[in-house]
């Protein structure tokens, strides 16, 4: 009785993991869509010349070039067409809940600080296009958060 209720128990287990292993398997297969764009992101630069950057933004690059690039390239994030800090926020958070990434929230924050950081600088047009044409309210947020990102770096 015991045995037959611990092996239903380790089969309900395995079956789970099988579930859950598919489940990943789907989540990272791209459409069509997503495909392209990421082939597209990955053609850029592979790395950011960070060497006039704030001491702390350079080391936060380094979190940002360790745990990035152990799925995809690093060119893929620094040639996105992603540059307004909530974009990062949502993106720096999906990347984390993907399986295996292992990124503590501590480190989450600094490459999510880093990459508001560097879209100020190295991607200015493309946040200034951005925010000309987002709603007064979130203009003024995504600005707060910038600034507070640029104030705490000390520059
Ligand atoms: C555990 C694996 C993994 C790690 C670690 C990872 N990524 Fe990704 N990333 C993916 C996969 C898979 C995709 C494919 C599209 C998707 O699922 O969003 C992707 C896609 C992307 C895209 C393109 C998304 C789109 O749809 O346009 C960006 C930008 C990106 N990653 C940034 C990052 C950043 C920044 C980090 C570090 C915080 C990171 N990735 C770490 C797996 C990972």
């Amino acid at each position: 009785m015991f045995i037959k209720s611990s092996l239903t128990l380790i089969l309900g287990v395995a079956a789970f993991g099988l579930g859950t292993t598919a489940t990943t398997r789907a989540a990272d297969a791209m459409d069509a869509e997503t495909k392209a764009r990421v082939e597209r992101f990955e053609k850029g630069a592979a790395t950011v010349n960070v060497s006039k950057y704030p001491q702390a933004a350079q080391q936060d690059y380094q979190v940002f070039a360790t745990k990035c690039t152990q799925c995809h390239k690093l060119s893929r994030p620094i040639n996105s067409d992603y540059a307004l800090p909530d974009e990062w926020s949502r993106y720096v958070k999906r990347m984390m809940h993907k399986p295996g990434s292992g990124i503590s929230s501590d480190e989450g924050k600094k490459i999510y600080e880093f990459l508001v950081y560097d879209s100020s600088v190295r991607k200015k047009a493309e946040v200034d296009a951005k925010l000309a044409k987002a709603s007064a309210a979130d203009k003024s947020a995504a600005e707060a958060k910038i600034k507070e990102v640029v104030t705490k770096y000390g520059k």
